[in-house]
Parts: structure tokens; C-alpha cells; sequence
């Protein structure tokens, strides 16, 4: 059975000590249900050194939003896979819509994270999506397709990667996508990771759904074959909404 995931990005939000104060908030609350969540913290990397204190005797995982392509060197402002895994970071986000729209990141870059991910022995969240412009204009699977076999073309289909889908429409908007519209592209991309990758690296590689997920939704979301968890943003910035989706009966 595949990992059914709660994921949480912070991005830009929350210093130290708050995230100090959400956990120990939250450990209690998740730490007695009897939920099959496996559950992921991304950070932003100021956090990264008191989220591993607080985290590292438990069962979450945690790591960065973000990384770069390499380990060390004359690249100023960004964060290292290596270091990352030496202060015993899990996990690392890597390709999301706002790092791609904001920061430029193009599929090229993106696959190089995604190796120096994996060659840290991290395991990669790889997010993709569409904009409302590409949805409208029937261009969904053209660009997701593209985003996936780029993301995927340094992967060697034995390593274990999680996928994020997050259409850019739903990122912070309030607007969900229904459930069967992220059915429809979860399972596009797993015919597309059959494809690219064989059915063993298909069938075991989670897909996230990303883009205002609440409690009120994620129930009825993960009622769809493909859809094995999610990415939240706004959601998980507080310990109630965030426990609520985590704890959830799937
Ligand atoms: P949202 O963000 O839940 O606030 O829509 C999701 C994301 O950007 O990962």
C-alpha cells in the first residue's frame, strides 16, 4: 500500500520559537490518534535547526522548501541537500509553483534538485501544476506531463519520490479543485509514471493533492483512488486545521 501523506508547507511563515510552540502543540494531538498519516513538516530553513531538537525522536518527517542543485560553493542565499541531511532533515520540497513562477525555476533546474536530492539520500516531494490560463485552455496534461518527465529524467525508477499536485489556481485561493478534477490528473500522472518508469515505480510512488486543502475537503478528496494525501499551506499554519486534516480517517 502506498504512504498516504500530510504535508505541510509553511513557506515564509512562523520564526523559531513559533515553530517551537505549533509542535509542541501538535505532537500530543497526532501522537494519540490512531490516524495511518505519515506526516511531513516543510520549513522555512531559519527553522530547520530547532524543527529537528523537537522532531527528531518522533515519526514525523521534516526538511526545506527548497534546495539547490549543488552542495557548497559560491551560491549565496540558498540551501544546501548535504546539510540539510547532516541536521537529519527527511524530506525536501522541491519545484513548487512559487519557486517556479517567483524565483524562475525551470524544469532543467528542478531535475538537478531532484538528483542532488536523491544522491543526499533525502527523499523528494517534486510538486507541478498548471496555471488557470493552461487549465482553460486544455493545456492540463500537456503541462504536467512535461513537468513530470523533466522532474523524473535523473531519477532511476529503484528511488522512491513523492509527487505534489498542485494546480496553481487552487494554491491560496480558497478554490479546491474537486475531487474529480485532481482524480483525472493523479491518474494521468501515474499512466505517465508507467510510462516513463514502469509499473513498480508507478504503483509505489505517492501523489499528493496542493491547493487550499481544509478539513472540510480533505475527506472527500481522499476518497479518490490516486490521491494519497496532501500538501497544505494556509491550513497547516494553525495546530487546529492542520491536526484536523492529519488526523482525518482515510
Ligand atoms: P494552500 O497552499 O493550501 O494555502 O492553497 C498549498 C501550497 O502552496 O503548497
Amino acid at each position: 500500500m502506498r504512504d498516504f501523506i500530510c504535508a505541510a508547507n509553511w513557506k515564509l511563515n512562523k520564526s523559531p520559537r513559533e515553530a517551537v510552540s505549533f509542535f509542541k502543540e501538535f505532537l500530543p494531538i497526532v501522537e494519540t490518534s490512531n490516524s495511518r498519516s505519515k506526516i511531513l513538516f516543510f520549513v522555512p530553513a531559519i527553522d530547520l535547526w530547532v524543527s529537528q531538537e523537537v522532531l527528531r525522536d518522533t515519526e514525523i518527517g521534516f526538511g526545506p522548501q527548497n534546495i539547490y542543485s549543488k552542495n557548497d560553493g559560491a551560491f549565496t542565499g540558498e540551501n544546501s541537500a548535504s546539510v540539510s541531511k547532516e541536521i537529519g532533515c527527511t524530506h525536501a520540497l522541491v519545484g513548487h509553483s512559487e519557486r517556479r513562477s517567483l524565483f524562475f525555476e525551470s524544469d532543467e533546474l528542478i531535475a538537478e534538485k531532484v538528483k542532488t536530492v536523491l544522491e543526499q539520500n533525502l527523499h523528494p516531494v517534486i510538486c507541478l501544476g498548471e496555471s488557470l490560463e493552461e487549465r482553460k485552455t486544455g493545456k492540463t496534461n500537456e503541462v504536467i506531463g512535461r513537468q513530470l518527465k523533466a522532474a523524473l529524467s535523473h531519477v532511476d525508477s529503484e528511488k522512491k519520490v513523492t509527487l505534489a499536485y498542485e494546480p496553481v489556481w487552487a494554491i491560496g485561493t480558497g478554490e479546491v479543485a474537486t475531487p474529480e478534477m485532481a482524480e483525472e490528473a493523479h491518474s494521468f500522472l501515474r499512466s505517465q509514471m508507467n510510462d516513463l518508469k514502469g509499473s513498480a515505480f508507478s504503483e509505489k510512488t505517492s501523489i499528493l493533492y496542493g491547493g487550499s486543502v481544509k478539513p472540510d475537503n480533505c475527506e472527500n478528496l481522499a476518497k479518490m483512488p490516486n490521491i494519497d494525501g496532501f500538501l497544505v499551506g494556509g491550513a497547516s499554519l494553525q495546530v487546529e486545521s492542520f491536526s484536523q486534516i492529519c488526523t482525518a480517517q482515510y
